[in-house]
Protein backbone atom coordinates (compact mmCIF):
# COMPACT_ATOMS: atom_id res chain seq x y z
CA UNK A 1 0.00 0.00 0.00
CA UNK A 2 1.39 3.49 -0.87
CA UNK A 3 1.44 6.07 2.08
CA UNK A 4 -1.21 8.46 1.08
CA UNK A 5 -3.75 5.58 0.75
CA UNK A 6 -3.15 5.00 4.42
CA UNK A 7 -3.34 8.35 5.67
CA UNK A 8 -6.89 9.93 6.15
CA UNK A 9 -7.44 12.91 3.89
CA UNK A 10 -6.76 16.80 5.41
CA UNK A 11 -10.11 18.03 6.07
CA UNK A 12 -8.44 21.38 6.95
CA UNK A 13 -6.44 23.76 3.75
CA UNK A 14 -2.95 23.51 4.63
CA UNK A 15 -2.38 26.68 2.66
CA UNK A 16 -4.41 28.56 5.16
CA UNK A 17 -3.02 27.39 8.46
CA UNK A 18 -0.26 30.19 8.34
CA UNK A 19 -3.39 33.01 7.66
CA UNK A 20 -5.18 31.31 10.63
CA UNK A 21 -1.98 31.29 13.33
CA UNK A 22 -0.92 34.82 11.80
CA UNK A 23 -4.40 36.33 12.63
CA UNK A 24 -4.28 34.86 15.93
CA UNK A 25 -1.08 36.43 16.89
CA UNK A 26 -2.03 39.74 15.28
CA UNK A 27 -5.38 40.42 16.35
CA UNK A 28 -6.50 37.52 18.41
CA UNK A 29 -8.97 35.67 15.87
CA UNK A 30 -9.64 34.18 12.74
CA UNK A 31 -12.58 33.61 10.81
CA UNK A 32 -12.22 31.63 7.28
CA UNK A 33 -14.73 30.87 5.20
CA UNK A 34 -15.13 27.73 3.33
CA UNK A 35 -12.60 26.57 5.69
CA UNK A 36 -14.13 23.27 6.67
CA UNK A 37 -15.12 20.44 4.25
CA UNK A 38 -18.14 20.25 3.00
CA UNK A 39 -19.37 16.78 2.97
CA UNK A 40 -18.41 16.61 6.31
CA UNK A 41 -20.05 19.56 7.01
CA UNK A 42 -23.24 18.00 5.95
CA UNK A 43 -22.94 14.44 7.17
CA UNK A 44 -22.44 16.38 10.63
CA UNK A 45 -25.02 18.78 9.91
CA UNK A 46 -27.25 15.36 9.73
CA UNK A 47 -26.10 14.03 12.35
CA UNK A 48 -27.02 16.91 14.68
CA UNK A 49 -30.70 17.04 13.16
CA UNK A 50 -31.16 13.68 13.86
CA UNK A 51 -30.69 14.06 17.52
CA UNK A 52 -32.43 16.87 17.51
CA UNK A 53 -35.42 15.15 16.31
CA UNK A 54 -34.46 12.02 18.88
CA UNK A 55 -34.43 14.70 21.86
CA UNK A 56 -30.85 13.80 22.67
CA UNK A 57 -29.83 17.17 22.96
CA UNK A 58 -29.25 18.94 26.66
CA UNK A 59 -30.17 22.53 27.49
CA UNK A 60 -26.99 24.45 27.66
CA UNK A 61 -25.81 25.93 30.89
CA UNK A 62 -23.02 28.02 32.36
CA UNK A 63 -20.47 27.81 34.45
CA UNK A 64 -18.32 24.53 35.41
CA UNK A 65 -18.92 22.18 38.00
CA UNK A 66 -20.80 23.07 41.01
CA UNK A 67 -21.43 26.57 39.57
CA UNK A 68 -23.03 25.14 36.79
CA UNK A 69 -26.71 26.53 35.89
CA UNK A 70 -29.36 26.92 33.40
CA UNK A 71 -29.86 30.42 32.61
CA UNK A 72 -31.97 31.13 29.40
CA UNK A 73 -31.12 34.80 29.33
CA UNK A 74 -27.74 34.52 28.75
CA UNK A 75 -27.68 31.28 26.41
CA UNK A 76 -30.54 29.23 24.77
CA UNK A 77 -28.73 26.47 22.54
CA UNK A 78 -28.91 22.69 23.05
CA UNK A 79 -25.94 20.39 23.08
CA UNK A 80 -23.86 17.15 22.83
CA UNK A 81 -20.40 16.46 23.26
CA UNK A 82 -18.87 14.68 20.44
CA UNK A 83 -17.78 11.01 21.67
CA UNK A 84 -15.87 9.70 18.16
CA UNK A 85 -18.55 7.35 17.96
CA UNK A 86 -19.51 8.48 14.55
CA UNK A 87 -17.41 8.52 11.38
CA UNK A 88 -17.98 12.03 10.52
CA UNK A 89 -16.67 13.10 14.45
CA UNK A 90 -13.88 11.24 14.34
CA UNK A 91 -12.78 12.94 10.91
CA UNK A 92 -13.89 16.21 12.40
CA UNK A 93 -11.96 15.27 15.73
CA UNK A 94 -9.21 14.45 13.95
CA UNK A 95 -9.13 17.39 11.53
CA UNK A 96 -8.69 19.68 15.02
CA UNK A 97 -6.30 17.40 16.40
CA UNK A 98 -3.97 18.31 13.43
CA UNK A 99 -4.54 21.71 14.12
CA UNK A 100 -3.32 21.43 17.47
CA UNK A 101 -0.73 20.59 16.08
CA UNK A 102 0.14 23.10 14.09
CA UNK A 103 -0.63 25.69 16.69
CA UNK A 104 1.66 23.82 19.50
CA UNK A 105 4.48 23.85 16.62
CA UNK A 106 4.00 27.43 15.54
CA UNK A 107 2.83 29.06 18.77
CA UNK A 108 4.62 27.33 21.76
CA UNK A 109 1.28 26.79 23.31
CA UNK A 110 1.23 23.84 24.68
CA UNK A 111 -2.19 22.54 23.72
CA UNK A 112 -2.96 19.01 24.96
CA UNK A 113 -6.77 18.30 24.42
CA UNK A 114 -9.49 19.31 22.79
CA UNK A 115 -12.88 19.47 23.53
CA UNK A 116 -16.20 20.10 21.25
CA UNK A 117 -20.37 20.00 21.58
CA UNK A 118 -22.85 19.82 18.73
CA UNK A 119 -24.82 23.09 19.42
CA UNK A 120 -28.10 24.17 18.18
CA UNK A 121 -29.75 27.30 18.81
CA UNK A 122 -33.72 27.07 18.21
CA UNK A 123 -35.36 30.10 16.85
CA UNK A 124 -35.14 33.07 18.93
CA UNK A 125 -32.49 31.60 20.93
CA UNK A 126 -29.14 33.56 21.43
CA UNK A 127 -25.88 33.68 23.58
CA UNK A 128 -24.89 37.33 25.44
CA UNK A 129 -21.60 38.63 25.38
CA UNK A 130 -19.52 36.86 26.93
CA UNK A 131 -15.22 35.25 27.16
CA UNK A 132 -15.00 31.32 26.80
CA UNK A 133 -12.27 30.73 29.78
CA UNK A 134 -11.27 33.21 32.88
CA UNK A 135 -8.12 34.26 33.61
CA UNK A 136 -6.24 32.36 36.40
CA UNK A 137 -8.28 29.04 36.14
CA UNK A 138 -6.86 29.40 32.13
CA UNK A 139 -7.85 25.95 30.92
CA UNK A 140 -9.68 26.86 27.17
CA UNK A 141 -6.84 28.15 25.47
CA UNK A 142 -8.06 28.88 21.84
CA UNK A 143 -11.97 28.49 20.98
CA UNK A 144 -13.20 27.07 17.70
CA UNK A 145 -16.61 27.42 16.26
CA UNK A 146 -17.34 25.38 12.77
CA UNK A 147 -21.16 26.27 11.34
CA UNK A 148 -23.04 23.37 9.74
CA UNK A 149 -25.90 25.26 7.88
CA UNK A 150 -26.01 24.73 4.54
CA UNK A 151 -28.25 27.86 3.89
CA UNK A 152 -28.22 31.02 5.85
CA UNK A 153 -30.72 34.07 4.48
CA UNK A 154 -28.84 37.35 4.95
CA UNK A 155 -32.18 38.19 7.45
CA UNK A 156 -32.10 35.29 9.51
CA UNK A 157 -29.84 36.37 12.51
CA UNK A 158 -27.97 34.43 14.22
CA UNK A 159 -24.65 35.70 13.24
CA UNK A 160 -21.87 35.80 15.93
CA UNK A 161 -20.03 39.18 17.31
CA UNK A 162 -15.97 39.15 17.48
CA UNK A 163 -15.42 42.29 19.97
CA UNK A 164 -12.20 43.69 20.63
CA UNK A 165 -10.01 42.36 23.30
CA UNK A 166 -9.78 45.74 24.45
CA UNK A 167 -12.79 47.18 24.01
CA UNK A 168 -15.48 44.78 24.48
CA UNK A 169 -18.10 47.47 22.78
CA UNK A 170 -15.92 47.63 19.44
CA UNK A 171 -17.35 45.04 16.48
CA UNK A 172 -14.58 43.16 15.15
CA UNK A 173 -16.46 41.36 12.73
CA UNK A 174 -20.09 39.56 12.09
CA UNK A 175 -19.76 35.77 11.56
CA UNK A 176 -22.64 34.54 9.38
CA UNK A 177 -22.76 30.80 10.46
CA UNK A 178 -23.16 29.01 7.52
CA UNK A 179 -21.23 25.48 6.56
CA UNK A 180 -17.47 25.73 5.97
CA UNK A 181 -17.18 28.74 7.97
CA UNK A 182 -14.46 28.15 10.58
CA UNK A 183 -13.72 30.41 13.43
CA UNK A 184 -11.37 30.35 16.30
CA UNK A 185 -9.82 32.56 18.73
CA UNK A 186 -8.35 33.21 22.44
CA UNK A 187 -10.55 31.69 24.79
CA UNK A 188 -9.64 34.10 27.79
CA UNK A 189 -9.35 37.87 26.22
CA UNK A 190 -12.01 37.55 23.08
CA UNK A 191 -15.38 38.64 23.82
CA UNK A 192 -18.12 37.42 21.29
CA UNK A 193 -21.79 36.70 21.66
CA UNK A 194 -24.63 34.71 19.39
CA UNK A 195 -26.94 37.15 17.97
CA UNK A 196 -30.70 35.84 18.12
CA UNK A 197 -31.21 33.22 15.36
CA UNK A 198 -34.79 33.41 13.53
CA UNK A 199 -33.86 29.79 12.30
CA UNK A 200 -32.48 26.73 13.75
CA UNK A 201 -28.59 27.08 13.62
CA UNK A 202 -26.30 24.14 14.02
CA UNK A 203 -22.72 24.45 14.92
CA UNK A 204 -19.79 22.81 16.87
CA UNK A 205 -18.50 24.40 19.41
CA UNK A 206 -14.60 23.70 20.97
CA UNK A 207 -11.82 24.41 22.76
CA UNK A 208 -8.57 23.63 23.14
CA UNK A 209 -6.65 22.99 26.21
CA UNK A 210 -4.03 23.27 28.32
CA UNK A 211 -3.61 21.04 31.43
CA UNK A 212 -5.03 22.96 34.16
CA UNK A 213 -3.80 20.18 36.82
CA UNK A 214 -3.39 21.16 40.35
CA UNK A 215 -1.77 18.23 42.50
CA UNK A 216 -1.96 15.95 39.98
CA UNK A 217 -5.67 15.92 39.67
CA UNK A 218 -6.27 16.93 35.66
CA UNK A 219 -9.29 19.38 35.64
CA UNK A 220 -11.81 17.27 34.45
CA UNK A 221 -13.12 18.06 30.58
CA UNK A 222 -16.73 18.82 31.12
C1 LIG B 1 -19.94 29.14 22.76
C2 LIG B 1 -20.05 30.16 21.67
C3 LIG B 1 -20.49 30.69 19.36
C4 LIG B 1 -21.24 30.23 18.17
O1 LIG B 1 -20.52 28.03 22.61
O2 LIG B 1 -19.25 29.42 23.76
O3 LIG B 1 -19.66 31.26 21.91
O4 LIG B 1 -21.20 30.95 17.16
N1 LIG B 1 -20.53 29.80 20.46
O5 LIG B 1 -21.91 29.18 18.21
MN1 LIG C 1 -18.28 31.28 23.58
Amino acid sequence: MTQSSTLPPCLLPQARLSELVDALVEQGWFVGEDFIDMPLCAELHQELTAMAARDELDAAGIGRGQAHTLRRDIRGDAIRWLDRKSQAQRRYLDAMAALQKELNLALFLGLFEYEAHFARYPPQAFYQRHLDSFHGRANRVISTVSYLNPDWPSDAGGEMVIFAADDPQREMVRVRPTAGTFACFLSETIPHEVLPTRLPRASIAGWFRRNASLGGLIDPAH
